[in-house]
């Protein structure tokens, strides 16, 4: 696990869209795992700014996004889907077809969890994931307690995340649906490349967990210790508890550039 702490969320979000534009460069059907949350957006922002300027083409990617909630109408702001077309469709210039998405109304959501599975393999699997951390460890929707080889489900959410979730839903945490579905951690970790990131100091506690503690399905983000390429970005203040800050200065330091992560 490469760790990168940077100076602030935009200049992580730099970083990231470097990696994300040198993947469809050279790989323009590249297929992208979509996190939602406050985290991923000034890499979304980031993209839009770049596409704007003429410097990539996002005309042939896929996405893939992580979640939904269960039983949220598309057409609600906070639905997973309403913030993918805002922050990414939208602004990227993707056409509807080259989004998917969990539907969190199907009459049958387990054969839509099977058949999301289905949809990410035949697209040939995920290159790039982007992920943010939830307060209490968790990646996409999996909530401490879910296991490191789980597939795409339905769970449910615990009160912690519906309290953090609430902030999207108006500040009425009752408002925040109890379910959900998620890729599952053992989905998530076929990536070829996880990108983890995190931004303030309310997320310092679990992004150490994550890369410092032991390897643990109590901390979901722990599954990134275990994947051949994983990438942690954080700033200043989430990197606050990392025993090892220091060094992962020091060794991104002397990393030629041309490396990127
Ligand atoms: C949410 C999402 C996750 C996200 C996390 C952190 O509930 N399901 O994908 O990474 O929790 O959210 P935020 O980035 O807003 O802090």
């Amino acid at each position: 696990m490469e760790i990168v702490i940077v100076e602030s969320p935009a200049k992580g979000a730099e970083l990231v869209a470097d990696a994300i534009c040198r993947l469809v460069g050279t790989k323009p059907e590249a297929v992208l795992g979509l996190a939602t949350g406050s985290t991923p957006e000034p890499v979304y922002q980031e993209l839009a700014e770049r596409r704007r300027r003429g410097e990539v083409d996002f005309s042939s990617i896929r996405g893939f996004p992580l979640d939904e909630y269960l039983g949220l109408d598309p057409g609600h702001p906070a639905s997973y889907h309403a913030v993918i077309r805002d922050q990414v469709v939208l602004p990227l210039g993707l056409s509807d077809h080259q989004v998917a998405g969990l539907d969190g109304m199907a009459d049958d959501s387990e054969a839509a969890c099977a058949d999301y599975e289905s949809q990410i393999r035949q697209a040939g699997g995920v290159d790039l994931q982007l992920l943010g951390i939830g307060s209490d460890g968790h990646i996409g929707f999996n909530e401490p307690g879910s296991s490191l080889g789980s597939r795409t489900r339905i769970k449910t959410l615990t009160a912690q995340t519906r309290r953090d979730n609430a902030r999207f839903f108006g500040g009425d945490e009752e408002a925040v649906p109890r379910h959900c579905l998620t890729q599952g951690v053992g989905t998530i970790s076929e990536a070829r490349h996880l990108v983890l990131m995190a931004w303030g100091a309310g997320k310092a506690e679990a992004l150490a967990a994550c890369a410092e503690g032991p390897v643990t399905a109590m901390v979901p983000a722990t599954a990134l210790q275990l994947h051949r390429h994983a990438t942690v970005v954080v700033d200043r203040p989430a990197a606050k508890r990392l025993r090892l800050r220091e060094y992962y200065e020091s060794v991104y330091e002397s990393k030629p550039a041309w490396q990127g992560i």
